[in-house]
């Protein structure tokens, strides 16, 4: 199984690729978690991309896509992937389109996790995430422990530099310009799947599972 996750930030994309890649034992691979770990070790790329992401604007399709591609290229993704938060642009679709391809491969549904604005920035506000194993919670919605650390591996959680009132507006309008048109993208391919992502997490991962089922 090959899936594309789509949704605006704070959609859930994240919190929902955990459940998916632990019951459909796919690979959740999030572009935003791997530019995060190269902020944190330092690296050039993530030199080059913390310049765009501290703004709220994409890093260059050209980076982001031979990053997925070499990705996309190891071992451990023969057995299927979920992609969260790749494509973000046309231009991205179209490449990973042509990476299937070349690979006599095809992906299996691109799933939109629709929620409206207004929702947006209490989830962005109120999250906080695990720097050990990208875990997300939500300080209301799905606290983590008392203390503060994550349930998963006792990590301290933290908040996102980028989770701010202001990048959160600005990656909103980079959404709504940018990555919004993938929906028509797919839904011309027929590879479109929807579901309601105001509902509650465990309700949004059951409406995933029918589908997927
Ligand atoms: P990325 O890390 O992908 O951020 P994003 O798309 O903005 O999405 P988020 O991670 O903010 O939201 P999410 O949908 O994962 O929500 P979550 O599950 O955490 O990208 C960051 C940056 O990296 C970009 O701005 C860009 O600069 C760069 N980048 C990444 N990919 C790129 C690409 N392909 N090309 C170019 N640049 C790229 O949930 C949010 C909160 O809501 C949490 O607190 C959660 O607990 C809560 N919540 C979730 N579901 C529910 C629910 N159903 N009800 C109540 N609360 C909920
Ligand atoms: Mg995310
Ligand atoms: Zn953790």
């Amino acid at each position: 199984m090959k899936i594309v996750l789509l949704g605006p930030p704070g959609a859930g994309k994240g919190t929902q690729a955990k459940s998916i890649s632990n019951r459909y034992s796919i690979l959740h691979i999030s572009t935003g978690d791997i530019f995060r770990k190269n902020i944190s070790e330092n690296t050039p790329l993530g030199v080059e991309a913390k310049r765009y992401m501290d703004n709220g604007q994409l890093v260059p399709d050209e980076v982001t896509i031979n990053m997925v591609k070499d990705r996309l290229k190891q071992d451990d993704c023969k057995n299927g992937y979920l992609l969260d938060g790749f494509p973000r642009t046309v231009h991205q679709a179209e490449a990973l389109d042509e990476f299937l391809c070349s690979r006599g491969e095809s992906l299996s549904t691109s799933l939109l996790i629709e929620v409206p604005t207004d929702f947006i920035l209490e989830r962005m506000t109120g999250r906080r995430v695990c720097p050990s194993c990208g875990a997300s919670y939500h300080v209301k919605f799905n606290p983590p422990t008392k203390d503060g650390k994550c349930s998963v591996c006792g990590s301290e959680v933290i908040q996102r530099k980028d989770d701010t009132v202001e990048t959160v507006q600005e990656r909103l309008d980079v959404y709504q310009k940018q990555t919004q048109p993938l929906i028509d993208f797919y839904k011309a391919k027929n590879k479109l799947s929807v579901v309601d992502g105001t509902k509650a997490i465990n309700e949004v991962f059951e409406d995933i599972c029918k589908i997927l089922d």
